[in-house]
């Protein structure tokens, strides 16, 4: 009997005709994900599934697959899983780490430069007929070039992100558990990257560790003439504290690729507030960042579905 793969969503380019020719592969159709009750159901015969980051795997949908040989998750970001209970059954995962990093790192400098130039309010005065004529203290903005940038975890996209602030001349400042030598960077304590930087942008994964790292104690110590960039994961950032921030004028303004819910209601405040801008989760959406992204899954569940080592294994 062939091996049956589950695939959460649809995915771009060809990489699943390559996983059909050796599994029967079956994907959820529609644009919302499947519930977790009926991705318990879809799984209940999987040998192999590929999920997203919307899709929560943990003992509850473990305990409801006992054929499955390997969880192949499409995003950089695995805090979806459940790493340890995946490892306690000996299931190997994956993640998609490098091919996004780029991508990442481009969206995260259109969140800055949108953000620090107060876009979002220019895009909806001229939509609008607000666009009344030029006026000298009109939407003005913080320049951005010969700022301060500080990087908030110094992985890949952080430092692709810190790459591209030499032709800003920035200064980049950056803040790690580990901290590194490289040129042209900084690195010190998050206390004093909050306090120096014209723009914190945020590049950790989501733990335990880092959850609300940056609450209203780490707002508080920015700058009022400052921006906040996420590109990384919504709870990093204590969503309410974040609002008041913005609301008192506490920091300048916010730039989120990623909320702790997503997608964001529609009524919550921070979408009322003129100089935050949301975007809908978009760090890695181009077409060739995307198509390399399910290549890579594919590979990875070719891989766990032989018994051999993920290329790309986080368990
Ligand atoms: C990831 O891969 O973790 C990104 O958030 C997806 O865009």
């Amino acid at each position: 009997m062939a091996d049956r793969v589950v695939v959460t969503r649809r995915m771009p380019g060809t990489a699943l005709d390559r996983l059909a020719e050796v599994a029967e592969v079956e994907v959820w159709p529609e644009r919302l994900p499947p519930s977790p009750e009926v991705l318990r159901e879809l799984v209940a015969d999987a040998d192999g599934l590929v999920t997203m980051l919307t899709d929560r795997v943990d003992a509850a949908l473990l305990d409801a697959a006992p054929r499955l040989r390997v969880v192949a998750n499409m995003a950089v970001g695995y805090d979806n899983l459940d790493v340890a209970e995946l490892a306690r059954r000996g299931i190997p995962a994956s993640n998609t780490p490098g091919v996004l990093t780029e991508a990442t790192a481009d969206l995260t400098w259109a969140l800055i430069l949108a953000t620090a130039r107060r876009l979002q309010e220019g895009i909806d005065a001229v939509r609008n007929g607000d666009w009344l004529t030029w006026e000298p203290d009109w939407l003005l903005g913080h320049a951005v070039g010969g700022a301060t940038l500080g990087i908030v975890g110094y992985g890949r996209i952080g430092a692709a992100v810190a790459r591209r602030a030499l032709g800003f001349d920035m200064e980049v400042l950056a803040w790690s558990r580990r901290p590194k030598d490289v040129e042209g960077v900084t690195f010190v304590p998050l206390e004093e990257l909050l306090e120096r930087a014209d723009v914190v942008s945020l590049h950790c994964a989501l733990t335990p560790e880092t959850h609300h790292l940056i609450g209203a104690a780490e707002l508080a110590r920015m700058k009022p003439t400052a921006i906040l960039v996420n590109t990384a994961r919504g709870a990093i950032v204590d969503q309410a504290a974040l609002a008041d921030a913005l609301r008192r004028g506490e920091i300048f303004g916010a730039g989120l690729d990623v909320v702790v819910e997503e997608p964001i209601p529609v009524d919550d405040e921070l979408l009322t507030l003129p100089r935050c801008t949301v975007l809908p989760h978009l760090g890695s959406a181009t077409v060739a960042t995307r198509t390399r992204m399910a290549e890579m899954v594919v590979d990875n569940v070719l891989a766990g579905l032989a018994g051999q080592p993920l290329p790309n294994a986080i368990t």
